[in-house]
């Protein structure tokens, strides 16, 4: 335990029910550092949720917030930093990451991630008629950026998210 003295901010990408957000909360405690999280942080600037933000300004505006918000949290402090699922797609966002941060992906199966958003119906790019199939679309293309990550692993359905934060610590 004890507060850990980052030289840079951990920033977890991967798709959405990865457990970006789960893990990086448990991290963040587990080292005693500040946990942020860009969507979060995309949305009280807004004081829009992310699907509202998708409906009245689009995909587009998103993205441009998300590479700010990201840009100004690694700027501003070390700790903990949870991305969307899209963030690490753009070449200009993994420059901004790697520069000030050092990422991690968090790996999982499709069936893992469709099993975990599923039930919820706050991502608006899975509001489509087929969602488990866009996932798989969304997955196929993504996971060559994901792979660029500097650190990966693996999450699995028996994994806690308290050993998935072991497993990161590990990593690092
Ligand atoms: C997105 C993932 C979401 C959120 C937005 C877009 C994506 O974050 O940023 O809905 O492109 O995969 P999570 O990965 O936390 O669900």
């Amino acid at each position: 335990a004890g507060e850990w003295n980052l030289k840079k901010t951990v920033v977890m990408v991967g798709m959405m029910g990865a457990g970006k957000t789960a893990v990086g909360r448990a991290l963040a405690t587990r080292l005693g550092v500040p946990f942020l999280d860009s969507d979060a942080e995309i949305e009280a600037a807004a004081t829009m949720s992310i699907a509202e933000i998708f409906e009245r300004d689009g995909e587009a505006f998103f993205r441009d917030r998300e590479t700010e918000v990201i840009d100004r949290l690694l700027e501003n402090q070390r700790g903990i930093l949870s991305t969307g699922g899209g963030a690490f797609l753009s070449e200009r966002n993994r420059q901004i990451i790697s520069q000030k941060g050092v990422s991690v992906w968090l790996d999982a199966d499709l069936d893992l991630l469709w099993s975990r958003v599923k039930h919820k119906n706050t991502r608006p790019l899975l509001r489509t008629a087929n969602p488990r199939e866009t996932l798989k679309t969304l997955y196929e293309a993504r996971v060559p950026s994901y792979r660029k990550a500097d650190l990966a692993v693996r999450s699995l359905a028996e994994y806690s998210i308290d050993t998935m934060a072991g497993h990161v610590v590990e990593a690092l």
